[in-house]
């Protein structure tokens, strides 16, 4: 890891990035939102439009599905989450990023994790998890199990855009799903 002073030099290296070709496309560079001295870290896939727009992950459809399920469990998206992604710029026509993007990529998020030293992440869908993990069982398969690496825990979920196409929340179903899988988190958070 560079010698960073602080979050916020971190932040501004990570916006003036030009290592992959995204860096031609985007408007912003989303680097992150939420509580840098929270005690967990959320990590999606990708910005979409609105957040290349804005510069903020997670402030479309499917950032406010994942509000709605942590609020569900009493977590504040702001307060006790840092939120950022598994890769920081829009990728055009929001195709999955490519291996070769996640991999230039992945510097800012090892950084930031080496940093800021989170005690839980979670990792929301499939991208995320192969790309931090590289476990590439499907979504279905793992998400609701701890994974334990460098003595952080890491919880896959799914993704919130997956919530938005399967809106039922009876049991068994994607949103019911997820409801467990974030009251686990919500216990381990509150015996840290
Ligand atoms: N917005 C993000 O910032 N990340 C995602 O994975 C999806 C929407």
């Amino acid at each position: 890891m560079k010698n960073f002073r602080n979050i916020k030099e971190i932040h501004s290296a990570c916006r003036n990035c030009k290592s992959c070709n995204l860096s031609t496309s985007r408007n912003n560079v989303v680097v992150a939102k939420g509580n840098p001295e929270a005690k967990m870290f959320i990590i999606g896939e990708a910005p979409g439009e609105k957040e290349d727009i804005t510069g903020f992950p997670f402030v479309g459809r499917a950032g406010k599905m994942l509000d709605a399920v942590l609020e569900s469990v009493d977590i504040d998206p702001l307060n006790d989450c840092y939120i950022t992604n598994i890769v920081k710029c829009r990728p055009p026509e929001n195709r999955r990023p490519s291996s070769s993007e996640i991999k230039s990529c992945i510097s800012w998020l090892d950084t930031q994790i080496e940093y800021l030293k989170p005690a839980i992440v979670i990792l929301a869908g499939s991208t995320a998890v192969e790309g931090y993990l590289g476990i590439k069982e499907p979504i279905t398969k793992i998400r609701g199990s701890w994974v334990v690496k460098n003595g952080v825990k890491f919880m896959p979920i799914f993704h919130p855009a997956y919530l938005l196409r399967n809106p039922s929340k009876e049991k068994g179903k994607p949103k019911w799903l997820t409801w467990q899988d974030l009251k686990k988190v919500k216990k381990e958070l509150d015996s840290i």
